[in-house]
């Protein structure tokens, strides 16, 4: 018996702008599936898991030839925006095949999460699960599909808050955002948001959200090198106002999540992934116990419990 493991990810900025060629930068968390793996002689593959695993075992068994038996298990939370099922698609990738690695994997993954959930994601999940590093959140560039990772600071916390809501209306919206974004590349002549100019995009919110966001993200990149966690946090805030107000996908309970974040004394916070409900994250001074006033805070205002918890980055997806 062989046993797979792949991470979840927590998103730190760069929303919307991994199927636009864009820049974002993620971390793979201390959050993971694991598949227990013994070969089948007879070229089936059974999947055993709280969560019915038949789209993706379906769309596997075109790719794959070998057979096993897979028995998962996860601790990263699913439909919260924390990318369970890419963790999963990559884990039952390698169980597959363990020889699959890398940009293959990650690319690989993608296909499959297309294929098993019709939902046209882009490759910033993936490959924060395949390249994940302790210690560090992963300067991800989408078009040439490299990958710098940059240390996390000393004396930081990263807090993931759960909204209570799941992703409402997500698969259909996310695809709406999607095509919008490559019908304005395609206005303006390029191939993709990337090659866009501020200037070009400015009375068009979707487009001038992408095109902004990359900046953020470049500015966050040097922000966490330079260990500048004020900047970093003003530069999360900035990247949830225009998810909110250019692009459209944040929800009201996300958005009172990141003030109360920043009322107990977060550097910053935003909603992370694709939006429409599940988490928000927050970059704290180390120590600092937001989770008390947050949760307080949130279930007066709203009646709901939130989930809060710490993660760290962690390694990427191996054999174990
Ligand atoms: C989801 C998708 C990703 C990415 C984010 C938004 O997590 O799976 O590819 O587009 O939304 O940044």
């Amino acid at each position: 018996m062989t046993v797979v493991r792949a991470p979840g990810r927590v998103n730190l900025i760069g929303d919307h702008t991994d199927y636009q060629d864009g820049l974002c930068l993620p971390m793979a968390i201390d959050r993971e599936v694991r598949i227990e793996v013994t070969p089948r002689v007879d070229g089936e593959i059974r999947v055993v898991s709280e969560h019915d695993p038949s789209a993706y075992v379906a769309a596997i068994r075109d790719r794959v030839t070998t057979g096993i038996d897979a028995t998962v298990t996860s601790t990263v939370p699913v439909g919260s925006g924390l990318s369970s099922s890419a963790a999963f698609s990559v884990a039952l990738l390698l169980a597959a095949d363990p020889t699959l690695h890398g940009r293959d994997l990650a690319l690989a993954a993608q296909e499959l999460e297309h294929r098993a959930s019709g939902v046209p994601c882009g490759v910033m999940d993936q490959m924060a699960s395949v390249f994940g590093v302790a210690g560090h959140a992963l300067l991800l560039d989408c078009r040439d599909l490299t990958v710098e990772p940059i240390p996390i600071p000393a004396g930081v916390d990263l807090v993931v808050i759960h909204s209570g809501l799941p992703r409402r209306l997500e698969s259909s919206a996310y695809a709406k955002r999607r095509a919008a974004c490559e019908a304005a590349a395609a206005a303006l002549g390029v191939a993709t948001l990337r090659d866009a100019t501020e200037a070009q995009v400015s009375a068009n919110p979707l487009a001038r959200h992408v095109v902004s966001e990359n900046e953020r993200v470049r500015a966050s990149a040097d922000a966490l090198r330079a260990g500048d966690n004020a900047r970093f946090g003003d530069l999360m805030l900035a990247g949830h106002a225009s998810l909110r107000d250019d692009f459209g996908v944040s929800t009201l309970e996300l958005d009172l999540l990141v003030t109360l974040c920043t009322d107990a004394g977060a550097y910053g916070a935003r909603l992370t992934g694709a939006g429409f409900g599940g988490c928000v994250v927050a970059l704290v001074p180390a120590g600092t116990d937001i989770a008390g006033p947050v949760a307080a805070g949130y279930r007066a205002r709203t009646g709901l419990d939130p989930q809060v918890f710490t993660v760290t980055a962690a390694d990427g997806a191996g054999v174990m």
